[in-house]
């Protein structure tokens, strides 16, 4: 089978270079190595007139193949910074206070979707199965199924489905997730969000889940959790290689034996950091003796910038750091480093390495890829200890972390304490349980059993409409896309 992945971020392979969110990072070694198609934004817009007969450029991945599209100037800026990130971002997120959105963003939302569904037509194959990310593209497999296209679909959601009323305070959301059940199969991080989803379908829309599925006009839509993993192993090696690096030597240098607490997050609003620094002050309020021997090294990535919540965010951290900073810090001591700018993961995994304690306290997150991959990066011998928020979807297999309420300053405060003075005893038994369920389900794990069951899933007549239009480019074999750049 042809598998086309869909989402609207994409990377490169580059190891040298950041990767923008958990969504671009678990897609690109599969992509890498399984042979398939990614396709997804360029980056770049185009107007209307060029955008029309939608064309992809197309580039080499591993064994797969890149397929980039300009999104249409017109819209883009309503769909992505609009209905996406201000309307179901904070709503999934169970912020619903942040939801800022128009009818004209909703309009452009539906309208980039719909775009995407035509860019897609050219990738229909008779073996060709499509596999669509994220809440960017809830409305993409019913505007497929409206051009005729049959071919099975699967949807994969990366963050959380908050709980029925947080996610009915979206704009138009019946609309919304009557046009998801036109997906065969619908993906989830946990178990607490596909029985969130199940809750809004019976008591929203009036619809019921027998067997792991539910029959709507759409047809048949099967619904179940897949929770995403890393390549432990490449985590773990590049950890390693990592030692060599430059910033990785001045990091370990900069310490003069202190410990290191770290903590790696886009500047988003569901990440918990206001509260995390607080805690980190109360620690040092608390516990004197930690001051000048620990220090917090924040890596806080700007993301969606010229979205207000996020604007207020940065300027909130920026001002409450120089705050703690100036009221602790010495001449030669400061006790958070804190940096908006990015590294490459093979950077990362060496600052994960020595970090003593790896700290992830967020208010909501569908899953927390930098949870697992602090503890893949561990030296077995002596590994760190993990502090991990119980609202992050990590928390479910991740349960040898220790544990926190990100809600609540003084308890953080306390675990990030006891983290540092846990003993090595205590820190080999919780890391062993957590590495043996981290390579239980990997990133290789979560595709082929999302595609497994994909593959399996048995679509109602209504679904298995005629495919392939005629006249469009059809893209036959990886080799010969590799060299194709239209
Ligand atoms: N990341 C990166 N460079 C950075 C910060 C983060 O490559 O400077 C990667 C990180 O390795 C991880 C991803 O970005 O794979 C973040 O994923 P996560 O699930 O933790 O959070 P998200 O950003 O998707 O909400
Ligand atoms: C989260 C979302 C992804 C998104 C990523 C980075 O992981 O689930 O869909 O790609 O954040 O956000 P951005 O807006 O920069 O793509």
């Amino acid at each position: 089978m042809t598998v086309i992945v869909v989402s609207n971020r994409v990377a490169r392979a580059k190891s040298d270079e950041p990767i923008a969110g958990g969504l671009a990072a678990a897609l690109i070694p599969m992509v890498r190595d399984w042979g398939a198609i990614w396709v997804g934004s360029s980056g770049q817009t185009a107007d209307a007139a060029q955008t029309k007969d939608s064309f992809a450029r197309i580039e080499a991945l591993g064994t797969g193949a890149l397929a980039t599209v300009d999104m249409p100037a017109k819209h883009y800026r309503g769909y992505y910074e609009g209905f996406a990130n201000s309307a179901l971002w904070p709503a999934l997120h169970s912020r619903p206070d942040l939801i800022r959105v128009t009818a004209e963003e909703y309009a452009s939302y539906r309208e980039v979707n719909a775009f995407m569904a035509r860019a897609l037509l050219r990738f229909v194959e008779p073996d060709a199965v499509f596999w669509i990310q994220d809440y960017h593209f809830l409305t993409l497999g019913a505007e497929m199924r409206r051009l005729q296209i049959g071919r099975p679909l699967g949807f994969f959601l990366h963050t959380p489905w908050a709980d029925r009323r947080t996610m009915a305070a979206v704009p138009h959301h019946a609309d919304l997730v009557e046009a998801m059940l036109s997906y065969d199969l619908i993906g989830f991080q946990t178990d607490e969000d596909r029985e969130n989803f199940e809750d809004y379908l019976q008591f929203e829309l009036g619809l019921s889940v027998f067997d792991g599925a539910v029959t709507s006009r759409a047809g048949l839509t099967h619904l179940a959790t897949f929770p995403i993993g890393i390549d432990v192993e490449e985590f773990s090696s590049r950890a390693t290689k990592a030692s060599t690096r430059a910033d990785v030597n001045r990091l370990r240098a900069s310490l003069h034996g202190g410990k290191l607490v770290l903590g790696v997050d886009r500047l988003d609003y569901s990440k918990g950091l206001a509260n995390r620094m607080r805690a980190f002050d109360r620690m040092l309020e608390s516990e004197s003796q930690l001051k000048r021997n620990v220090s917090l090294l924040q890596v806080a990535v700007p993301t969606r910038g010229n979205i207000r919540a996020y604007r207020e965010l940065k300027s909130e951290l920026a001002s409450l750091v120089g705050e703690i900073n100036g009221r602790h810090g010495e001449v030669d001591w400061i006790p958070i480093r804190y940096l908006n700018k990015s590294f490459s993961q093979l950077t990362l995994a060496g600052f994960y390495r020595a970090a003593h304690v790896g700290l992830v306290t967020p208010l909501h997150d569908g899953m927390n890829l930098v949870a697992k991959e602090y503890v893949a990066a561990q030296n077995p011998f002596d590994p760190g200890v993990l502090v991990l928020s119980s609202f992050a979807g990590a928390a479910r297999e991740l349960d040898a972390a220790l544990m926190v309420n990100p809600h609540d300053v003084d308890g953080m405060a306390r675990q990030i304490a006891a983290a540092l003075a846990m003993s090595l005893d205590e820190r080999r038994e919780r890391w062993h349980a957590m590495i043996g369920k981290l390579r239980a389900s990997s990133v290789q794990n979560w595709f082929a059993d999302f595609l497994r069951t994909l593959a399996d899933t048995r679509r109602t007549p209504a679904r298995l409409a005629t495919s392939r239009p005629a006249k469009l480019p059809v893209v036959l074999d990886l080799k010969s896309r590799s060299a194709q750049r239209h």
